[in-house]
C-alpha cells in the first residue's frame, strides 16, 4: 500500500528581519521577526512525500530533480524525525492506524521560481515539506505545532507555514518549545499589499545566512543595540497592519532593512549583501516617496542584492514607471496584475538617483505579486 501527499508553500519576505540564533542546534533567534507572505499562485514550493512499506530501506529526496542526500541528523533529517516521531505516537494511542512511522519515505520537491531568480528557497522548500508530511501522517494541521518543527529545518521557514502578516516569536524556553509562528492578520484582511521583486542578482550569495548571521552574533557589537530596538518595532508593525498604515509600515520595513544591513557591515570581517544597483534602488524609492509627498512604497533586502519593494496596489503602477525608467531590465518580466506603469512625477530629481550609482548596472526581472495565502495540502491513499 502506497500513502502519498502533497503540499504547496508559498515565499516569505521579512519586514523585521531574523538575523542571529541564541541556539544553533533548535534555530532559536535573538529576536522576534514578522514577515508578508506572498501569493502562491506566483511562487510556491511544491513537495509531495510518498511512504511504502516495499520501498527499500532509508529515506530519499529529490530537489527540483536532482537527489540530495538525507543526513540523519541534518536540519532535513531532523524535521522527518519530528514528524515521524509524532506519527508514532499517534499509532501508540490508535492501533487501528497504518505503521506508517515505520516505513521509509520518498520526497520529491520543486520551486515553480527557478533558483535564478534569486529568491530564498529554503522557507518555502521547508514548510511544504513538513506540511506534506504532517498532512501524509494525517497529524493535526496546527500551524504554530507545524511551524516549530519547520524552524528547525531553517529559521525562517517557520513564518511560510501562515498565510498574510505572521510573527516569529522569539520565546524564551531554552528547548524552543516556544519560539513559534503566528498570524498577525490574514491574507484578507490586507490585499491590497502588493510586492515587486528586483532580481538583480541571481548568483548564489557569498555569504550564507546561516554563517553571515552567526559571524554577526560572534563579532558585531551593534547588534546588541538591535536587539534592543527590535521589540519595539515588533508592536509598532503589528498595528500599523491591525490599522492597514500603510506610511508607517513603510518607515519601520525601511529603517529595519537598514538596522539589518548595517550590522552586517559591523560584522568582522564585514558582510556586504547590497550592491550598486541595490542602493540605487534605495535611492529611486526615497525620491519617488519624496515626490509624491507621502511614503508610497518601501524597499527590503534580505541576504542578497535583490529589492523587495512593498507598496499598494494603487501605487503600483507608480513603483513599476520609476524601476523601469532607471532600471531596464534584461529579461521579459512578467506582471500577472497588467498594470500600465505611470511616468514620473515631473518634480523627480534624476541627479539623487544618479549619484546613487544607478547606471553601474541593471535589474534582471521584475516578479510582481502580493500577499497570500499559507500551505495547501492535498492528499491520496
Ligand atoms: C535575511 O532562515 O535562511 O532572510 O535559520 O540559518 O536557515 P537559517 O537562516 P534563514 O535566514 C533568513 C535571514 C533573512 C531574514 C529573514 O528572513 O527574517
Amino acid at each position: 500500500m502506497v500513502y502519498e501527499a502533497t503540499a504547496t508553500a508559498p515565499v516569505n519576505i521579512a519586514c523585521i528581519k531574523y538575523w542571529g540564533k541564541r541556539d544553533t542546534k533548535l534555530i532559536l533567534p535573538t529576536n522576534s521577526s514578522l514577515s508578508v507572505t506572498l501569493d502562491q499562485d506566483h511562487l510556491r514550493s511544491t513537495t509531495t512525500s510518498r511512504a511504502d512499506e516495499s520501498f527499500e530501506k532509508g529515506d530519499r529526496l529529490w530537489l527540483n530533480g536532482k537527489e540530495e542526500v538525507v543526513k540523519p541528523d541534518g536540519r532535513l533529517g531532523v524535521c522527518i524525525k519530528e514528524l515521524r516521531n509524532w506519527r508514532s505516537v499517534e499509532e501508540e494511542k490508535d492501533s487501528s492506524l497504518p505503521k506508517l512511522s515505520q516505513w521509509p519515505l520518498r520526497i520529491a520537491s520543486y520551486n515553480n521560481f527557478p533558483t535564478a531568480a534569486g529568491l530564498a528557497s529554503s522557507a518555502s522548500g521547508l514548510a511544504a515539506l513538513v506540511a506534506s508530511l504532517a498532512r501524509l501522517y494525517q497529524l493535526p494541521q496546527n500551524a504554530s505545532q507545524l511551524s516549530l518543527i519547520a524552524r528547525q529545518g531553517s529559521g525562517s521557514a517557520c513564518r511560510s507555514l501562515f498565510g498574510g502578516f505572521v510573527a516569529w516569536r522569539e520565546g524564551e524556553k531554552s528547548d524552543g518549545s516556544d519560539s513559534l509562528a503566528e498570524e498577525i492578520e490574514p491574507q484578507s484582511h490586507w490585499p491590497e499589499m502588493h510586492a515587486i521583486i528586483c532580481v538583480v542578482s541571481d548568483a548564489k550569495k557569498g555569504t550564507s545566512s546561516t554563517s553571515g548571521m552567526q559571524r554577526t552574533v560572534e563579532t558585531s557589537t551593534l547588534l546588541k543595540e538591535r536587539l534592543k530596538i527590535v521589540p519595539e518595532r515588533m508592536k509598532l508593525i503589528s498595528k500599523a497592519i491591525k490599522d492597514k498604515n500603510f506610511e508607517e509600515f513603510a518607515k519601520i520595513t525601511m529603517k529595519d532593512s537598514n538596522s539589518f544591513h548595517s550590522v552586517c557591515l559591523d560584522t568582522f570581517p564585514p558582510i556586504f549583501y547590497l550592491n550598486d544597483v541595490s542602493k540605487s534602488i534605495i535611492s529611486v524609492i526615497e525620491e519617488l516617496n519624496k515626490s509624491n509627498g507621502k511614503i508610497i512604497a518601501a524597499y527590503t533586502f534580505d541576504a542578497g542584492p535583490n529589492a523587495v519593494i512593498y507598496s499598494l496596489k494603487e501605487n503600483i503602477p507608480k513603483v513599476l514607471g520609476a524601476i523601469n525608467k532607471f532600471f531596464p531590465t534584461s529579461e521579459e518580466s512578467k506582471d500577472p496584475f497588467k498594470l500600465t506603469p505611470v511616468d514620473l512625477p515631473e518634480n523627480f530629481d534624476y541627479k539623487v538617483v544618479r549619484e546613487g550609482g544607478w547606471e553601474k548596472g541593471s535589474v534582471k526581472t521584475l516578479i510582481h505579486t502580493r500577499v497570500g495565502d499559507g500551505p495547501r495540502t492535498l492528499g491520496k491513499e
